[in-house]
């Protein structure tokens, strides 16, 4: 068993290299001198491979794959990781389940709490435990909802979902009467107004650093590609509440929306670090390092401010040779 020392140099592999939360935590680390970066993705072309050298960069199996965790820890082991940052969501709960297995050969997962993936990787769940601290949008389990009682449009949508896959708007109680159950669905009230993201810091204890809230105000597949945080006191009380209340550690990312009211309101979590993190740095909190610094028990500021800045985002050619892909994919 290797036994860590953090606050020496350390290598730190990041999973998702092709998705922009890599690559955005990839950007933050390298300025880092006692970091050594591996990028790691399941496909040779993921762009962000190719921010790490050569001998850094590697392939590894979907999360969703059966054996993910164990491969990945072969690999750590032979790679002599210290530290993994899952940037996928599919990655999140096998390794969790494996965590026991990697500190014991030495690697640390940059993961929240297992009580807190499992209270926000389900929104059923999230929604019943942080009903007493912010506004929370009526949301029950598909079967239990009783479609006479709802103010309609509602939302339907996958208990553990993500991606924004498998979303309707049901318009009507017949409408949702007649709808297919199924105990992976939940019924939400519909929040029609303006959405946020919060981006939440909080040191590995739990104590809430920064929240950053952000509106995205363009987006395209998915990924923020311009945006602007947001000086809001109430945005960012409901972002810390939500991450003391479910004991998130390291960066989460809370998502309200504004109710007919015009009250914020919470709709999600996301217990990993967000695409749109360069937004968070830039505004003047280095989420990804400050984390890591938290992880390897570095001290850590208790409070960091931010700045209201907008953010657009373009690709960018890096152009490799071929033998580079091929050696990846070897
Ligand atoms: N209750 C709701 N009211 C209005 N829009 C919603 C609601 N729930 C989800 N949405 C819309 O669907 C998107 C994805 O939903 P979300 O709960 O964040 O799930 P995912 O895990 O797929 O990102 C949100 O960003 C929002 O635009
Ligand atoms: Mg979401």
């Amino acid at each position: 068993m290797r036994r860590p020392d953090l606050a020496g140099p350390v290598r730190v592999l990041v999973t998702g290299a092709g998705g922009p939360a890599a690559v955005s935590v990839l950007k933050s680390l390298r300025a880092d001198p006692s970091v050594t970066l591996i990028a790691a993705d399941m496909d040779p072309w993921a762009a962000g491979l190719y921010l790490a050298p050569a001998a850094n960069r590697t392939l590894i199996p979907a999360g969703l794959a059966a054996g993910f965790a164990d491969v990945l820890l072969q690999r750590c082991i032979a790679m002599k990781i210290d530290i993994v940052i899952p940037t996928v969501d599919a990655e999140l709960r096998p390794l969790a389940a494996a965590r026991a297995r990697y500190a014991r050969a030495g690697t640390q997962l940059l993961l929240a709490p297992d009580r807190s993936l499992g209270l926000t990787l389900d929104k059923l769940a999230l929604a019943r435990c942080c009903a007493d601290v912010v506004r929370v949008p009526r949301t029950e389990a598909f079967g239990a909802a009783d479609p006479g009682s709802w103010t309609y449009p509602v939302i339907v949508k996958p208990r553990t979902g993500s991606g924004s896959r498998d979303i309707s708007l049901v318009e009507s109680a017949a409408e949702l009467a007649a709808s297919t159950s199924s105990e992976d669905l939940i019924v939400q009230e519909f929040l029609p107004g303006q959405e946020y993201s919060v981006d939440v810091l909080a040191d590995r204890r739990g104590h809430v650093v920064a929240a950053v809230p952000r509106v995205r105000e363009k987006v395209d597949s998915g990924v923020s590609v311009a945006g602007r945080t947001v000086r809001d006191r109430e945005l960012e009380q409901i972002g810390a509440a939500v991450v003391r209340c479910t004991g998130l550690t390291y960066v989460a990312n809370v998502q309200c929306r504004r109710d007919r009211a015009g009250r914020p309101a919470l709709l999600e979590v996301n217990p990993r670090v967000p695409g749109a993190l360069p937004l968070t740095v830039a505004a003047g909190v280095d989420m990804p390092r400050l984390a890591l610094d938290a992880l390897r028990g570095r001290a850590m500021p208790a409070h960091v401010d931010f700045r209201e800045v907008a953010m657009v985002r373009f690709l960018e050619e890096r152009f490799i040779e071929l033998g580079e892909v091929r050696r990846v994919a070897a």
